[in-house]
């Protein structure tokens, strides 16, 4: 059987992304087959492309998707053909029609769960689960700083973060991501373009600082996020979008004894037991409501090099989705 497959032979900016056909074929034991029906779109998917992160090549790219069991391999008992399912891990290649899976990163979708939502909650809202609820675990009542609040995973920061509870101050680059921020709940908003974002975050939380900042921008950002912080305060260093941070563990110390994580999901969500906690968790907020999220930008699987022009250009706001 073929396949439709976003592939990449050299590492590159978008236009290493090629349409090819792939062969592929029956399920072995542990595998599934899977059509997929919306395809996420992440950072981490441009790290690999521009080869920050290390593949061999060639390669598909992607590790976010929903889609159907098609085929069911020997001995794999806990899905059938037909299951909608989505998943976060597994070898690189979700930008594709329908590939063979390891039954075991497969997660099944609720019914009152539609497909597009599914694609912008999988990767994005798990990470906003990791890191809000074991990183550095919320409570209810702390006041964070959150950068990139209107993107893919911000988005549903900002919603969770309302959900528990906590007044979020939210960083972003336009009027348009401000709204569609303070629209998901983030108490408030900062145009880090325009503003000094650590004088506004000690102006708003009255010179305390926070104890808490999640820090996806990376190079741009870092400095800021520490000067951010409470003595003893914590910063969660959880993406690099503008550029890898270098931190000093001397200005750790000058700055109150800082902690610094930097997280990576694998080590929160693996064994699949904790990853099918989280997901729980997550599809009961999208459920009772209390989490919203659809696809803000569609692109066609073959258009996926445009997809990637969008989000590294910071033209995306939340999800972005390539239909297969
Ligand atoms: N550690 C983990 O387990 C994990 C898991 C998932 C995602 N992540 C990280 O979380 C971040 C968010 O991922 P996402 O897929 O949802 O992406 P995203 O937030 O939708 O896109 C990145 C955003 O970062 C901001 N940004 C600031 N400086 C930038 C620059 N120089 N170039 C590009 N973007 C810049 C932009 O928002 P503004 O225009 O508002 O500045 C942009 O929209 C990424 O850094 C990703 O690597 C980490």
């Amino acid at each position: 059987m073929n396949s439709k497959a976003i592939r990449f032979h050299a590492t590159g900016g978008p236009e290493v992304l090629k349409l090819e056909t792939v062969e592929v074929g029956e399920p072995g034991p542990g595998q599934v087959r899977v059509r997929h029906t919306r395809i996420a779109v992440n950072f981490i998917d441009i790290y690999f492309r521009t080869g920050r992160y290390p593949a061999p090549l060639p390669n598909g790219l992607g590790s976010d998707a929903v889609g159907i069991v098609e085929a069911v391999g020997p001995d794999v008992s806990f899905l059938a053909e037909g299951d909608r399912v989505g998943y976060m891990f597994g070898p690189l290649g979700a930008y594709s029609e329908r590939r063979v899976m390891p039954a075991e990163v497969l997660i099944k979708l609720p019914d009152g769960i539609s497909d597009d939502t599914a694609s912008t909650i999988i990767m994005k809202g798990l990470t906003a689960q990791y890191l809000f609820r074991q990183v550095y675990p919320l409570q209810g009542g702390e006041t964070i700083l959150y950068h990139a609040a209107a993107g893919g995973v911000g988005l549903i920061a900002c919603q969770w973060a309302k959900a528990l509870g906590v007044t979020m101050i939210g960083t972003v680059s336009s009027d348009e991501k401000a709204e569609a921020a303070l629209a998901a709940g983030c108490t408030h908003v900062i145009n880090y373009r325009r503003e000094n974002f650590v004088e506004k975050v000690l102006e708003l939380t009255g010179g305390k600082g926070v104890p808490v900042v999640y820090d996806s921008v990376g190079k741009d950002t870092l400095a800021g996020s520490l000067d951010c912080l409470q003595k003893r305060g914590t910063l969660v260093s959880n993406g690099t979008s503008s550029g890898p941070v270098v931190i000093d563990t001397m200005q750790l110390a000058a700055k109150g004894s800082l902690w610094v994580t930097r997280p990576a999901m694998v080590d929160y969500a693996l064994p699949r037991p904790n990853m099918l906690k989280m997901a729980d968790e997550l599809f009961d907020l999208v459920l009772a409501g209390k989490i919203v999220s659809t696809p803000r930008q569609k692109f066609a699987l073959a258009d996926a090099a445009e997809a990637h022009i969008a989000l590294e250009s910071r033209a995306t706001i939340g999800a972005t989705v390539l239909v297969p």
